[in-house]
């Protein structure tokens, strides 16, 4: 037996008091006390009306649990396994793009936590620390790398290069975000951290980046991220880059951000050996479904063997193993572990995990059920 949720229950009521907030609304309230309202918008906000946002959450809450008792849980896994990528729990940390605005560590402090705990780190081709840095401060740690395919190919590519030669084990390519969605709380503060410079570290250390360029990051920053933001729409790309893409590495390839089933058909098709199901947070497309409902469509596509992630709107226990019985194999927790960077740093963000996995095992052994892998359709309420 590996991790016992009850030992991090019993250490807090033990200790008389818990040093960190439990519930994620307290973790983004705490958030917003810490953080200037600009960069703590850019995390907490959405696309438009913020309703697929809202969406995600809702599509958690409607769902109930269908608890067996009696059932002999004293020994339960929590682990899984997704294209040759353990995880202590059934979740990876989704890819967040330029945490030095929630955290001076931003996500070197991630990685940190991520290793100290065996969770997987996507790294954002949008963080404020490069590839390499963040591979050192995982050692062996296991880690996926997330690319935002630019409309330059040779960038692209070099970015995947670096991320196959630092030991990153699974490529994530976005393909919901080629250009970037319409953020009001962002526009009523023109807030954009990447004009300043921050969530610009791939591009700034990469040679092919680099090359062109007319003068250095280094010399002239403003000038390097508008170069920056001026290679990242890329709204010609199609299933068929994909397919090129897939040609050039032999690194596992998930897609991030379908949302209908035909579009896992397609990417399949193109040779993902993954989907994530997403909406981005609810940061791309205002109005779009919520991806627990996307889900089940995609799994429903794909059939059981296909290997389908998902994230948004994971905020506890409960979500997770609602995803994992609607047909996820794994899920990516998003907002939660920013906000604990915000809070507290690396501590924060083991905070943030470690809480979510006791959260996780306590409910799966009240569930009756001793893998978070045996979920199926059958442990959610056919009403729900
Ligand atoms: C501040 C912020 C930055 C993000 N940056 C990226 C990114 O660089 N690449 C990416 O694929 N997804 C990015 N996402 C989306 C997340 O990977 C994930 O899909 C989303 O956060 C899930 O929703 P939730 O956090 O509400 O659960 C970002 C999300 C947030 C909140």
């Amino acid at each position: 037996m590996g991790f016992e949720g009850g030992q991090v229950q019993n250490a807090i009521y033990v200790a008389g008091e818990s040093p960190w907030p439990i519930s994620a609304a307290e973790w983004e309230a705490r958030a917003a006390e810490v953080l200037e309202p600009g960069p703590f918008d850019y995390i907490a906000g959405g696309a438009g009306s913020e309703a697929t946002m809202r969406a995600n959450l809702e599509a958690f809450e409607r769902r109930r649990l269908r608890p067996r008792m009696l059932a002999g849980t004293a020994e339960r896994d929590l682990a899984v396994e997704v294209l040759g990528t353990r995880s202590p729990a059934p979740f990876l940390l989704a890819p967040i793009g330029v945490l030095s605005i929630a955290h001076p560590d931003g996500e070197v402090g991630v990685a940190r936590a991520a290793a100290a705990t065996g969770v997987p780190l996507v790294l954002s081709s949008a963080a404020s620390h490069t590839i390499e840095e963040v591979a050192e401060a995982m050692g062996d740690a296991p880690r996926w790398f997330q690319l935002y395919w630019v409309n330059d190919r040779e960038i692209a590519l070099s970015l995947v290069r670096r991320a196959e030669s630092s030991g990153y084990r699974g490529l994530v390519v976005t393909v919901d975000t080629l250009t970037l969605g319409w953020r009001p709380r962002d526009l009523a503060k023109a807030y954009l951290p990447f004009l300043a410079g921050e969530g610009c570290a791939q591009f700034f250390s990469d040679p092919v980046f680099r090359s062109r360029l007319e003068q250095p990051p280094e010399e002239d920053v403003l000038a390097a991220a508008v170069a920056m933001l001026a290679t990242f729409p890329n709204l010609a790309l199609t299933w068929e880059d994909l397919a090129w893409l897939r040609g050039q590495t032999e690194l596992p390839l998930l897609v991030k951000g379908v949302l209908r089933g035909e579009d896992a058909a397609l990417a399949r098709e193109a040779g993902a050996d993954g989907v994530i199901v997403s909406n981005h947070g609810g940061r791309q497309v205002d109005g779009a479904v919520a991806a627990l409902d996307a889900l089940v469509e995609v799994r429903d596509e794909l059939g059981p063997d296909a290997v389908v992630l998902m994230d948004g709107g994971i905020r506890g226990g409960a979500d997770v193993l609602k995803a994992l019985a609607l047909g996820a194999d794994a899920v990516l927790l998003g907002r939660p572990y920013a906000y604990g960077l915000a809070v507290g740093g690396q501590e924060g963000v083991e905070a943030v995990i470690r809480h979510l996995m006791a959260d996780t095992d306590i409910t799966l052994a009240l569930m009756g059920a001793r893998r978070a892998t045996d979920l199926d359709r059958t442990w959610i309420a056919a009403s729900s």
